[in-house]
């Protein structure tokens, strides 16, 4: 694993925009994941200033998000759907018909799960997989205990995860305890994978992930077991880990041999 402990929230943005951006460079049509919440919204400010910027360019890129509301459309102000278009795809040259959020409307779920996984298959994989990471280690809406081997599936939302989202939902509104999300099986196929996370609320999901062993009860350790993951985490969420100084020295190692290589 490699783990970036970077000052705030928007130190971890920016990095997090321009490892995209670097891989946009390296292939225009790269096939992205993509995840909701809070956390990746500066990511996603940066990517659509880039992008009027005109340095980087969209137009090829292909995106799978990770999950959805199930019982909610995409034109519900809380679907993801609607979070993706108003965050990031509305602003960008991405062609819309080439980005994908599973369908919280499925008349037959369980379905769309299974075609969910094929659309993945047939754009041959997802390159870099954006993750956030929820209070209880999630990742997408795999909760504790989901199986590690697990596929694009229906699940359960924990109390936990309702009680963190009712943010974003009125007082009284319907919110959904059910939702599509790829498994954990589905996001370790990604050639490579991206996790951001800020703020003290995150700090024991982050020492658990990093740190802790390798279970079910914190979904997002199993990232351990990926051969090209970057964590990059603010100070906040770094503060429970043991030994963040070794974390950073490794990094300016590796930088330093990068350095070497190119021959700076
Ligand atoms: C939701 C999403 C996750 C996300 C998590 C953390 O439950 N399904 O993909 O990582 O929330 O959200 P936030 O970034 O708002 O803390």
């Amino acid at each position: 694993m490699r783990i970036v402990v970077l000052e705030d929230a928007d130190a971890v943005a920016a990095f997090g925009a321009n490892h995209i951006i670097e891989g946009i460079h390296r292939k225009p049509e790269i096939t992205l994941g993509l995840a909701t919440g809070s956390s990746p919204v500066r990511l996603y400010q940066n990517l659509i200033q880039v992008n009027q910027e005109h340095k980087v360019s969209f137009q090829k890129v292909s995106t799978f998000n990770l999950d959805e509301y199930l019982g909610l459309d995409g034109e519900h102000p809380q679907s993801y759907r609607y979070f993706m278009n108003e965050q990031l795809f509305n602003h960008i040259d991405i062609d819309l018909n080439n980005t994908h959020v599973p369908n919280g409307a499925a008349k037959n779920p369980l379905s769309a799960c299974e075609e969910y996984e094929q659309a993945i298959r047939n754009r041959g994989g997802i390159e870099i997989q954006l993750l956030g990471i929820g209070r209880n280690g999630h990742i997408g809406f795999n909760e504790p205990t989901s199986s590690l081997s697990s596929r694009t599936r229906v699940k359960t939302l924990t109390k936990d995860t309702v009680d963190a989202n009712r943010r974003f939902f009125a007082e009284g509104e319907f919110q959904p305890r059910l939702s599509l999300t790829m498994g954990i099986s589905t996001i370790m196929e990604a050639q490579e994978i991206l996790l951001i996370a800020t703020g003290a609320g995150k700090a024991e999901a982050i020492k658990n992930t990093i740190e802790g062993p390798v279970s079910a009860f914190c979904p997002a350790s199993i990232l351990q077991m990926h051969a090209k993951v970057v964590v990059v985490i603010d100070k906040a969420a770094a503060q429970e880990l043991k030994d963040v100084s070794f974390y950073e020295y490794i990094e300016q190692e590796q930088q330093r041999l990068l350095a070497a290589v190119k021959g700076e």
